[in-house]
């Protein structure tokens, strides 16, 4: 059961974020998570933001940081985000964020901040000086930017369902401690499509596209030029044997790129190894291309058309923060009463 509180909207809401790390998104954020961003905008009430906060644990250069986040946030609004029906904003607008982030902090075990694998997996690889201890409460603000909105719905890719989890912990712990007042929090789903493509990186089929790969030749960036998506796939791998047919197993970078032709082509796997029968792998390979291509060349012409304008980026923005400050601030305010905080006079 869930208890509704007292600032829950009518319609489910959903909320997300993305962190600007990079000059491009790549086809598995789209197809893992973007995608279903821009489908629940039209059947929910959704707060979609770029986490640049998350983003300084990384320590990023300020002119690239700067860069990405309109880059961020100009991809998002190509990609179908429309500022009309979704509230599209920046994480440091929204300076709740923090202050929740801090309540939650104070609920918090050390060790069970310590147990979450993505914090784990990066500490591991820099050794304990080198971690820094943003790194480690990273899960906990994400928490505060999901229960600030009282969302219903946080759509994800798989690698985040334990900071959905430990979002939820969070969220219930506050209100069973803090009862007096009522549920402060609605507390959020992950919601984490079976069916969604998971993309593999087209040079080793068998791990997830990621821009953390050695090698950027196996990931298809949305604002790379279409000829060097072209060539990319071109130069995918492929497997032994010549005909094209998804098993994993046997064929994983064949069936990686029946996947991605499926998702874009909205084809079923059958349908889409079919439009190959009796082809070779060069051909496949060219078709693969071509969709991909036409899909995002105007995706990237729009996102380059929007960071012509940044005037125009910075005022939708203006009006995404002023949204999700009003949203944010009554979740804290009733937070901080409900923790014995003194309202201001
Ligand atoms: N940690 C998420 C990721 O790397 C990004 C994120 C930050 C997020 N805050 C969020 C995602 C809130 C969903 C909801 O993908």
């Amino acid at each position: 059961m869930r208890p509704m509180s007292a600032n829950a909207p009518q319609v489910k809401r959903v909320l997300s974020g993305i962190q600007p790390t990079h000059d491009s998104f790549h086809l598995g954020n789209y197809l893992g998570a973007l995608r279903q961003w821009v489908a629940l905008q039209e059947s929910h009430d959704a707060f979609y933001c770029v986490v640049d906060l998350h983003a300084l644990t990384v320590q990023p250069d300020p002119v690239a940081l700067r860069k990405r986040t309109l880059a961020s946030v100009a991809q998002l609004i190509a990609l179908g985000i429309d500022p009309e029906k979704s509230t599209l904003f920046i994480q440091s607008h929204v300076p709740a964020h923090n202050q929740l982030g801090w309540v939650m902090e104070c609920l918090t075990g050390f060790g069970e901040a310590g147990r979450m694998t993505q914090f784990k997996d990066k500490s591991q690889k820099s050794g304990a000086d080198r971690t820094v201890v943003g790194l480690f409460t990273y899960p906990i603000l994400q928490a505060a930017d999901i229960l600030l909105y009282q969302a219903n719905l946080v759509p994800v890719g798989e690698d985040q369902r334990q900071h959905i989890e430990l979002t939820r912990d969070l969220g219930q712990r506050f209100n069973s401690t803090y009862a007096a007042t009522g549920a402060t929090f609605t507390i959020p789903e992950a919601y984490i499509l079976k069916a969604a493509a998971k993309i593999n990186d087209l040079q080793d089929p068998t791990s997830k596209m990621s821009k953390s790969a050695a090698s950027q030749n196996g990931v298809i960036e949305i604002m790379d030029a279409p000829e060097v998506n072209l060539k990319k796939i071109k130069s995918a791998m492929t497997d032994t044997g010549r005909e094209v047919k998804f098993d994993e197993k046997e064929k994983p970078g064949v069936s990686n790129l029946l996947t991605i032709y499926s998702a874009l082509t909205g084809k079923n796997i059958a349908d889409s190894e079919n439009d190959f029968d009796g082809k070779g792998y060069g051909d496949f390979k060219l078709g693969v291309a071509q969709v991909v291509v036409d899909y995002f060349a105007p995706v990237r012409a729009k996102a380059l058309e929007l960071l012509e304008d940044p005037d125009y980026l910075n005022s939708l923005l203006k009006i995404g923060a002023d949204k999700a400050n009003e949203v944010a601030e009554q979740t804290l305010k009733a937070t901080y009463e409900a923790m014995g905080l003194i309202a201001r006079g």
